[in-house]
């Protein structure tokens, strides 16, 4: 993609004398204030491999205990979920627990056996009430450029999952607990919850991805309002302009989740990867240049047995048995 970079970005990409901010679209993790990263695009596509090469053990609920201290993970029947698990603080994001989603999310990706993967908040209030405004507050200008970009790091690399993966948003969804929930591909709220970016109140921006997701997701006029009154909306009014996809009672939550991936999980996997990987760089270039990848995308798929099973199944009047490959 050859397009004309802002000031900001042409800023992001050079050395300010010992110190390099990030690049906009690098995915290196941030090191020390010295760090020079450079411009990576990581693949997106890595298709998941299909439940016949599962495991034995996959259909029992296994927890992945004491792997994460502030995650609770769980996996079932090819549906992974992660508990954002601070309820004392709202299950606000510090900075341990930014790490442990990077982490999870990576270990995820590569699981065979998940296919499909929820986000939510631990108890009944709230989904994530946002960065933890305890440990912003000590931040200065390099220390909260490396917060900003490890956030947005691990953040991005849950919208690049090449499996679906629903927020399942179960209260307050505010500041990076609503960029969490951006990042994520489809949102489903539970009737009680609430969404806004208060960042402005506390004298900042949002920094993990606030600003350029929500405008893409709701239009730039919404967006603002949101974010330069930090006020909040309720579910209604957040599915009303298209904040989220649908809105349950709260005991349904997650069945709701569940019930969705599993609809998504029926079709063809390797289809829904670069339906994904469509979708993301399409909406990231000219019109032109995301056409000429749907098209390919759509001919790398007609080199796969998944097609063939797919359209014999429908021709035959059976449900397709997809093979992932
Ligand atoms: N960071 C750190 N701690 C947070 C937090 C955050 N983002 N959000 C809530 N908490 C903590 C509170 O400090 C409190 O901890 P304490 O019991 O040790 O004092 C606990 O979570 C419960 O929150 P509380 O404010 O008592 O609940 P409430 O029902 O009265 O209000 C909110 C709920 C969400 C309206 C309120 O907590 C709030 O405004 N939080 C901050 C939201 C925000 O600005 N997020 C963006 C951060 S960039």
């Amino acid at each position: 993609m050859n397009r004309g970079r802002t000031g900001s970005e042409r800023i992001a990409q050079k050395p300010l004398g010992r110190v390099a901010l990030y690049p906009p679209d690098g995915c290196a993790p941030a090191m020390d204030d010295a760090a020079i990263a450079l411009p990576v695009r990581a693949p997106i596509l890595t298709p998941p491999r299909h439940p016949a090469r599962r495991g034995p053990i996959f259909n029992q609920r296994t927890a992945m205990a004491g792997e994460y201290e502030f995650l609770q993970v769980e996996r079932k029947d090819g549906i992974a979920t992660v508990v954002v698990n601070r309820p004392e603080k709202l299950n606000a994001l510090n900075g341990a627990t930014v790490a442990e989603l990077d982490r999870v999310f990576r270990s995820l990706r590569d699981d065979d056996e998940v296919r499909g993967i929820i986000v939510t908040g631990a108890g009944e209030k709230a989904f994530v009430a946002g960065a933890d405004i305890g440990e912003l507050a000590k931040m200065g200008p390099l220390s909260g450029v490396r917060t900003s970009r490890q956030g947005q790091d691990a953040f991005r690399f849950i919208e690049k999952m090449p499996k679906p993966v629903i927020a399942a948003v179960n209260g307050f969804a505010l500041g990076g607990g609503l960029e969490l929930a951006l990042a994520c591909h489809i949102r489903v709220a539970s009737e009680n919850a609430r969404f806004g970016l208060p960042e402005v109140k506390l004298g900042i921006i949002p920094g993990y991805g606030g600003t350029v997701r929500l405008p893409r997701l709701i239009g730039r006029g919404r967006a603002l309002e949101l974010m330069l009154t930090g006020e909040m909306i309720g579910a209604e009014e957040a599915y009303r302009i298209g904040l989220v996809n649908r809105v349950v009672p709260q005991v349904e939550l997650i069945g709701e989740a569940e019930s969705l991936l599993r609809k998504i999980m029926a079709n063809g996997p390797i289809a829904v990867a670069l339906a994904l990987e469509s979708v993301d760089r399409g909406l990231d270039t000219t019109l032109d240049d995301g056409l000429v990848l749907e098209s390919n995308l759509f001919g790398l798929l007609a080199a796969t047995e998944d097609m063939r099973e797919g359209m014999q199944a429908f021709l035959e009047k059976r449900p397709a048995k997809f093979q992932g490959r």
